[in-house]
């Protein structure tokens, strides 16, 4: 039922415009996705509405756009170079590769039932299992019964199967080298002239790394450091006075182990992230402040506000410097899962960079005449996660009465606010004069900035329910009518309604339609 929805709406992504699979032609790059012309108004329209709320709607919020390549030493400040990897583990029965800990959960020594895809892989599982590690189970059909979990608390996600490989660690951020000089060609020279010969392991692995240290710099895994480094430029260039904020929306780059459901784990992903600077002893007030302001920021756009929850971390989750998290987290179609991090991350971040850039990075309070490194609480979003979000928010199966019967009709009740396109006009013949005057209204929407397409495509039935699939919240009709009267029909798409409009009237009708939506 779940694979069957995600299969619908991602069908619905490729078939309306939304999003394609990158590369498609060459066969596709795994986990890397284009936003269509479509995707790409709705992905904006959500980064906007977050940039309006968090930065335009407030005084103490200000805005930065850092580059992606940052200096090497930002990561290993912040700890990404040695921490940033996740623990990978490989099944030895299915070849699985997963996160540990991510992997479903056992009490060690429990009882496991392991499942193949069928039972001749089944055979071959019971023979290896028993040759391998000398475990003698049961087979009954593609199951294998008598297992035991091991020490580790978790199995394999694919089969259950307790037999994996030790856990490894990958460092998950992307690796590139800077400057035009290409530090292969100087590694090649190297190998040629026998610089290398006999050397093994660490040894090996370091004068490799002399080749390239000096140039290597990586992706951003996340828009938060930037905020951090540029505090000081920030703060003193504005003025701010804390608790002051600084708001960033961009792409970051994480070599996912796994990729999964479509776009909400991919490897090139952008988020929204904001850090809020604050006087220590604040910090547990705007903690909840910020959960709250978020959980109601999600909600506003949505149809079932009751999908989205926040859920506090529990102390075994949190990250070493973190001294409070909540996820926000909507019921995916695969169930609950993470759209957003608001986390206390005390002044564990400008510390560090302080520690390892030596520049000093406080605040000093000319009121109180102290100086304090300020605490810092941060809401971190996915914006390509929050697409998927609304995607599966919006979509929408109708069962309508038609004039041949019943037939269902496909609705994605996007926000008016995030609707990719907000208005659809449309000539009801393509003679008449009608679709001079649909190009017409087309334009005076388009000059008041609004998203409006001139649609004459196909019987008038078929393109409501295109617009209907797109999620466009008002369809004008140009008709026999309007030639004679200057009205037009405006139909809303959640309830099907018709009425007469002025068509002098139809801008300002969507404006306050938009406006109060
Ligand atoms: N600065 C903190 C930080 O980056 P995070 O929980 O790793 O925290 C914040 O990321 C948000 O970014 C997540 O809640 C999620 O919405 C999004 N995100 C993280 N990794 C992602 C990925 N591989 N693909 C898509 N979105 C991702």
């Amino acid at each position: 039922m779940a694979d069957d929805l995600m299969q619908k709406i991602i069908s619905l992504c490729k078939r309306r415009g939304f999003v394609f699979q990158s590369s498609e032609i060459y066969g596709g790059l795994k986990s890397a996705y284009d936003y269509g012309p479509l995707g790409v108004e709705l992905k904006r329209n959500i980064t906007n509405a977050w940039w309006r709320d968090m930065v335009h709607s407030r005084e103490d919020v200000v805005g930065l756009d850092a580059s992606i390549i940052m200096h090497p030493k930002v990561w290993q400040a912040s700890g990404h170079l040695s921490g940033f990897s996740d623990p990978l583990v490989d099944c030895k029965v299915c070849k699985e590769r997963f996160r540990a800990d991510k992997a479903p959960v056992v009490e060690p020594g429990a009882d496991v039932i392991i499942e193949l895809a069928d039972k001749g892989r089944a055979k071959v599982a019971l023979q290896y299992i028993a040759e391998q590690f000398g475990v003698e189970l049961e087979r009954s059909g593609r199951q294998l019964i008598g297992a035991k979990a091991g020490d580790r608390p978790y199995v394999c996600p694919n089969c259950r199967s307790p037999f994996m490989s030790d856990e490894r660690n990958f460092n998950l951020m992307f690796r590139s080298f800077y400057g035009p000089v290409d530090p292969m060609g100087a590694l090649a020279g190297a190998i040629e002239s026998g610089e290398f010969d006999g050397l093994k392991g660490g040894e090996l692995r370091a004068k490799l790394d002399g080749y390239t240290k000096d140039s290597t710099v990586y992706l951003r895994p996340e828009t938060a450091q930037a905020m951090f480094v540029q505090y000081s430029n920030i703060q003193k260039s504005m003025a701010l006075k804390v608790p002051f904020g600084i708001a960033q929306t961009g792409k970051s780059f994480r070599n996912e182990i796994t990729v999964e459901h479509f776009i909400f784990r991919s490897c090139e992903f952008e988020q929204m992230e904001m850090e809020f600077f604050c006087e220590p002893g604040t910090e547990d007030e705007w903690f909840e402040y910020w959960k709250n302001a978020r959980m109601d920021w999600w909600q506003k756009f949505a149809n079932h506000p009751e999908k989205f929850r926040a859920r506090p971390h529990e102390q075994s989750e949190l990250a070493h410097y973190a001294k409070g998290c909540y996820d926000v987290e909507y019921e995916f179609p695969w169930g609950w899962d993470e759209l957003e991090g608001i986390a206390n991350r005390t002044d564990y971040d400008l510390k560090k960079h302080m520690e390892h850039s030596g520049s000093k990075i406080e605040y000093f309070d000319p009121v109180e005449r102290k100086r304090y490194t300020p605490y810092v609480i941060e809401p971190a979003a996915g914006a390509t996660r929050g697409v998927l979000t609304y995607l599966c928010d919006a979509y929408n199966e109708e069962v309508i009465e038609t004039q041949k019967g019943t037939d269902t009709r496909v609705v994605m009740k996007f926000h008016p606010q995030l609707a990719p396109i907000k208005v659809a006009v449309l000539p009801l013949v393509k003679k008449l004069g009608m679709p001079d005057k649909a190009r017409e209204v087309v334009e005076s929407f388009m000059k008041r900035g609004i998203n409006a397409s001139f649609d004459a495509q196909h019987a008038i039935g078929k393109r409501y329910r295109r617009h209907d699939e797109i999620g466009t919240p008002w369809c004008l009709t140009i008709d026999g009518q309007t030639i004679e009267d200057g009205t037009i029909t405006i139909r809303d798409r959640d309830t099907m309604e018709q009425r007469r409009i002025s068509i002098e009237d139809a801008v300002s009708e969507i404006e306050d339609l938009l406006r109060t939506a």
